[in-house]
């Protein structure tokens, strides 16, 4: 009795294996993974990161620069059209002498007929500590007139791998003829 039940559950367990590793062979390019191998049995911890970037807008060390002109056939105060590029430094604190822990490189475009907003894609590539190297991508809609954005965090690499969050936004100094700093307040939940 015993034996012949040993039998048939190594039969039931075979047939398992077979039929996992058969749902892989039907396409030939996607298996199931187990969690663990990509260390995800942990759980998710949630950060809050506070940073500060420094724009410099002078044409002879601009770090964040229109590259498409808006489009002049609609309303100029919305500069709908243009598009640009940035590579900021980010800093600890609002002073642009505090300590750099990162760059945020990036894309920006006025996708608004109506007002002045952009659609932001910034990677925040970070420096210090166990983070150096990571990254954690924003993408979204930064609708400038308010004194508080919300944009959402859709993912990153190394530390930040399957990061999901947000970002809060707010402007603490901007003068569109030289500089700005803006501070994040990035929450975002990662392994
Ligand atoms: C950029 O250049 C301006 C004018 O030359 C200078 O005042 C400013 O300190 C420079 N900023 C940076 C971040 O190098
Ligand atoms: C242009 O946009 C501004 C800000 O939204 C608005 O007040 C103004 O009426 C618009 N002008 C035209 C011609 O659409
Ligand atoms: C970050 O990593 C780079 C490349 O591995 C290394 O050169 C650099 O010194 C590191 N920075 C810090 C602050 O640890």
């Amino acid at each position: 009795m015993a034996p012949q039940f040993l039998i048939l559950s190594l039969l039931i367990s075979c047939q398992a294996l077979t039929s996992t590793t058969k749902a892989s062979e039907d396409t030939g390019f996607v298996g199931s993974l187990d969690r663990a191998t990509l260390g995800l049995e942990k759980k998710n911890q949630v950060s809050h990161f506070r940073f500060y970037f420094h724009e410099t807008f002078t044409a002879n060390n601009a770090t964040s620069v229109p590259v498409v002109p808006a489009l002049p056939k609609y309303n100029t105060t919305t500069s709908f059209g243009t598009v640009g590029v940035m590579d900021n430094a980010l800093t600890t604190g609002p002073e642009r002498s505090s300590k750099l822990v990162g760059r945020v490189e990036g894309l920006y475009a006025a996708t608004s007929q109506t007002e002045f907003n952009l659609l932001v894609v910034l990677n925040f590539v970070l420096t210090e500590g166990k983070y150096n190297g990571s990254t954690i991508t924003i993408l979204g809609r930064n609708r400038i007139s308010q004194n508080l954005r919300e944009i959402p965090v859709i993912g990153g690499s190394g530390v930040f791998r399957f990061a999901t969050g947000y970002a809060e936004v707010n402007t603490v100094f901007l003068d569109p003829q030289t500089r700005s700093t803006i501070e994040y307040n990035i929450y975002v939940s990662h392994y």
